[in-house]
């Protein structure tokens, strides 16, 4: 046998090593805890064979705690880049079969390099996470590796789409790498995420919480807002993905992908004409409506668990991607209030950063009143959402409903904030408070003072809903474009977003802006 034969079979032999990470035994134990391998992962999520591997010689350099005797080739990630649907991304999955995917220097330079690829390519980068954190025998190194990659996600914040996916342990500082990315995946029962874990927390508070209870992927995507997504398994989490990248461009200079679109544009949606209620404070569901008017009743939802009384995700009109934000009055009677503010501010920007148009739903009684809000900053929380709509340049359309008080008008991409095309149906209330409040501050004393407090106040409340309970109002002065027909409404804003196709608006020239966090 030739030299050359013997090197490509040596070659062979040691890509099957490396293929095995930590080596079966592991692999077994990873299954049995119902996860994948980083490997299988990769398969499932990447268009079949279209994968290249990077980095697979690679090993870590530590040699402290004997580690030198101790060597993993590809040492506990895998990298690389592949396609989903034909378009590039780039991926790393970490492998904890290898030191329990906790990160190394060697590690985190693989991560890198990826990242850094993706930058100059200009696509997306994709992180399935499983790890036990920064790999303790490395100490400092491994720090820096995670700063590293923390930098990385900075600087391409706003560049290329980052997703990540967790889909095992995610403690300590390594949260922080997801919490910088654009949408995070976790996966139900076997992920989590805590800065630190329950002996840490019993030890310093007291307090007995399972790791589920403490960063599982309910509390995640229901009560702290740091995951968008909570998925029954992995695969789902990898679907979710591909379908997620669908929506969006490969960078920030580029549109997402058109696509071919089987929905009449003119269908006329006949149950939007009857669907506000005659009282108004009768809710009704905002995902009929949205169901109603886009492609073929397709919607991904973003952050479906968390702040529920106002709804974002994405869909799509005439095939083009839009971001869509909807007051749900069926919650909280579809108010602002802190988390629905933050909620909606970051999926605004998000989708401002990657040049998708923004379509706004509106029914909203006003900001959610009361101290806990108050001491809990919902004059800052809610300004972030003011300040995402007023800062977004990507094509914006509005809709309103039904109720649009107070300051929650301005803010839901009013006129006023470069909305583009602002439409209203005939049920459009737009006034500075709901008709009893407006009467309690106009004639408090006067309808106490009544012969009959009762009568005068429906009164004077019945003079304010003929003033301002209606769209005409706003429509006088030109901050409604149009009122149109509900039915008609999938129609009006595709005419809409048609027009605002080749719109060019920027911003003043900043360093950067200077956002209310
Ligand atoms: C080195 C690690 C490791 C780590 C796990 N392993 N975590 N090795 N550094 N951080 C190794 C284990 O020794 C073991 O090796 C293998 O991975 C699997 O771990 P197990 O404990 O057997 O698995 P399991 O019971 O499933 O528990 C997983 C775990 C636990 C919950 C993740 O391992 C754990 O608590 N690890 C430490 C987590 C942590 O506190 N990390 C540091 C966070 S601070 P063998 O050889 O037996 O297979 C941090 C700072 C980042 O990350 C700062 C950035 C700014």
């Amino acid at each position: 046998m030739s030299n050359q034969v013997e090197s490509v079979k040596a070659l062979i032999k040691l890509r099957e090593k490396a293929r095995l990470g930590g080596g079966q035994k592991r692999i077994d134990s990873q299954h049995q805890k119902g996860k994948y391998t980083a490997r299988e992962r990769i398969a499932m999520l990447l268009d079949g064979g279209s994968f290249e591997e990077f980095d697979m010689f690679v090993t870590h350099r530590c040699t402290n705690f004997g580690m030198q005797d101790n060597m993993f080739l590809g040492d506990g990630v895998v990298t690389g880049y592949g396609t989903i649907d034909g378009r590039l991304v780039y991926v790393f999955a970490q492998d904890f079969t290898v030191f329990g995917g906790s990160l190394s220097e060697s590690f985190a330079m693989k991560i890198c390099k990826i990242m850094d690829q993706a930058m100059k390519m200009g696509a997306p980068v994709i992180g399935l996470n499983d790890s036990g954190g920064a790999r303790i025998q490395e100490g400092v190194n491994a720090l820096a590796g995670y700063a590293e990659i923390f930098q990385r996600n900075i600087l391409a914040s706003g560049v290329v789409p980052q997703i990540s996916a967790i889909f095992g342990p995610c403690a300590g500082g390594a949260v922080y790498s997801p919490a910088l990315t654009d949408f995070n995946v976790m996966t139900k029962g076997t992920s989590y995420m805590f800065l630190t874990g329950p002996k840490v927390v019993k030890t310093v508070t007291g307090e007995d919480v399972t790791q589920e209870e403490l960063g599982g992927a309910s509390v995640h995507a229901s009560k702290s807002g740091v995951a968008h997504f909570a998925v029954e398994t992995e695969e789902d989490g990898l679907k979710l993905i591909r379908r997620l990248l669908s929506y969006l461009p490969q960078n920030n200079l580029e549109e997402a992908p058109l696509q071919s679109c089987t929905d009449p544009i003119d269908r006329l949606e006949d149950a939007l004409n009857n669907i506000i209620p005659d009282s108004p404070n009768k809710p009704y569901d905002m995902y009929q409506v949205i169901g109603g008017i886009v492609d073929n009743g397709e919607f991904l939802e973003v952050h479906k668990d968390y702040a529920p009384n106002i709804i974002v995700g994405f869909a799509r009109f005439n095939g083009l991607s839009v971001g869509i934000v909807a007051n749900q009055p069926k919650i909280l009677a579809g108010c602002l209030d802190i988390n629905s503010s933050r909620k909606a501010a970051r999926f605004v920007r998000f989708c401002d950063a990657f040049n998708i148009p923004i379509v706004t739903l509106v029914d909203v009684p006003g900001f959610l009143p009361g101290t806990q809000q108050e001491y809990g900053g919902i004059i800052l929380h809610g300004a972030k959402l003011l300040y995402a709509y007023g800062e977004a340049t990507v094509p914006k359309v509005t809709v309103t409903l039904r109720k649009s008080y107070g300051g929650a008008y301005c803010v839901m991409s009013s006129k006023h904030l470069r909305g583009d095309i602002n439409y209203a149906w005939p049920t459009a209330e737009i006034a500075v408070m709901g008709p009893s409040g407006a009467i309690e501050v106009l004639y408090g004393k006067e309808t106490a003072a009544a012969e009959d407090p009762a009568k005068f106040a429906a009164e004077k409340e019945q003079e304010y809903r003929d003033a301002f309970a209606n769209p005409y109002n706003a429509a006088k002065y030109g901050y409604i474009d149009d009122v149109i027909e509900p039915r008609n409404t999938r129609f009006r804003v595709i005419r809409a977003l048609q027009q605002l196709a080749t719109k060019k608006l920027s911003n003043p020239a900043k360093k950067h802006d200077n956002l209310p966090l």
